[in-house]
């Protein structure tokens, strides 16, 4: 069902049990000395009744909802399955008409095929954040143990981003260690939290604001930080950042879109890959986000 072993019903039946066990034993030593054996076996008979309609009760609803939340999951997961398929479908037509197809057409119609493209991107992205999730909330999230060169993977990253960094007008500055070792992590969804960190760093950013992206060693470890001149996180929002679906007022006010699913996802592909994620934020100064991974 997705829950952990504490949780399960068998688990909280066994934990009633030894509490049934300790009470009618606390309820013997306590009264034997001032009733006769019939009033104590009625109200040890009374007590454990008690605890037992009670416990049933509690275990009954904790046992539907975990059923709920377990099948909203496989619905998330199923719905992000299917309309993965026609979206891909969507992407390899545009691709083939755009790259055979667009001899007859005029700069317009180029211009609102390209804004199509883009928009089906944006919905692959939501799509495949959903399909995380659901694989997170099911203990069905797996992550790779690659070398990954991580240099180049942020150098990628800022390049993919480029675009969002023209549009926003900042400017990004990486300060490399020198002899960079590589790491050990899932290179595809090292990625996407580094694609996360530097888009929100660009989208929640200031105009003519500032990103800087470090990347440090020591002993066991890189760590890598992504920092910005940004309108930072409200401090007393700060415990509820990576939470599923967690937005600012001020962020979610911004055209730039967003689900506040990408931390919620980075979070758990590093602490999946034996690393960690933390962050320091002061609204209206910026924001700066860390992670760590083993090196080799
Ligand atoms: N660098 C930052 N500066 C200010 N606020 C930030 C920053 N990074 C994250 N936040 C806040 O945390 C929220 C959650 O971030 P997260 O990356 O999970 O979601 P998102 O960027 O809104 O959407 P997406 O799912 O597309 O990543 C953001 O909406 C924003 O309010
Ligand atoms: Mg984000």
């Amino acid at each position: 069902m997705g829950v952990s072993v504490y949780q399960t019903p068998a688990f909280m039946l066994l934990t009633l049990g030894f509490i049934i066990v300790f009470i009618m034993t606390a309820v013997f030593f306590v009264s034997r000395e001032f009733v006769s054996i019939e009033i104590l076996i009625i109200a040890e008979a009374v007590v454990v009744s008690f605890i037992l309609i009670i416990g049933n009760t509690i275990i009954g609803s904790m046992e539907k909802l975990a059923r709920v939340n377990k099948f909203k999951s496989e619905f998330i997961s199923i719905v992000s399955h299917q309309l993965k398929t026609p979206l891909t479908g969507i992407s390899w037509d545009m691709e083939f008409l755009m790259s055979k197809h667009s001899d007859g057409l005029n700069s317009k119609q180029i211009e609102i095929l390209k804004n199509i493209e883009a928009l089906n991107v944006i919905m692959a992205k939501m799509v495949n954040d959903l399909l995380d999730v659901a694989r997170i909330d099911q203990n069905n999230f797996f992550t790779r143990k690659d070398e990954i060169d991580i240099v180049s993977v942020v150098k990628k990253v800022i390049e993919k981003n480029k675009a969002l960094t023209l549009k926003n007008k900042v400017n990004i500055d990486l300060l490399v260690d020198d002899n960079m070792p590589k790491i050990i992590g899932d290179e595809k969804r090292t990625e996407v939290v580094l694609d996360n960190f530097i888009s929100n760093a660009i989208k929640y950013n200031k105009e003519n604001g500032k990103v800087i992206i470090k990347m440090q060693k020591d002993n066991r470890r890189a760590i890598i930080s992504v920092k910005d001149t940004g309108i930072g996180i409200p401090e007393n929002e700060q415990d509820r950042v990576f939470e599923k679906f967690y937005r600012s007022k001020e962020a979610a006010s911004r055209e730039t879109g967003g689900t506040g699913l990408g931390l919620y996802i980075a979070k758990n592909i590093i602490e999946r890959s034996e690393g960690k994620v933390w962050f320091r934020s002061v609204e209206n100064e910026g924001t700066e986000f860390h992670f760590s991974l083993p090196i080799i």
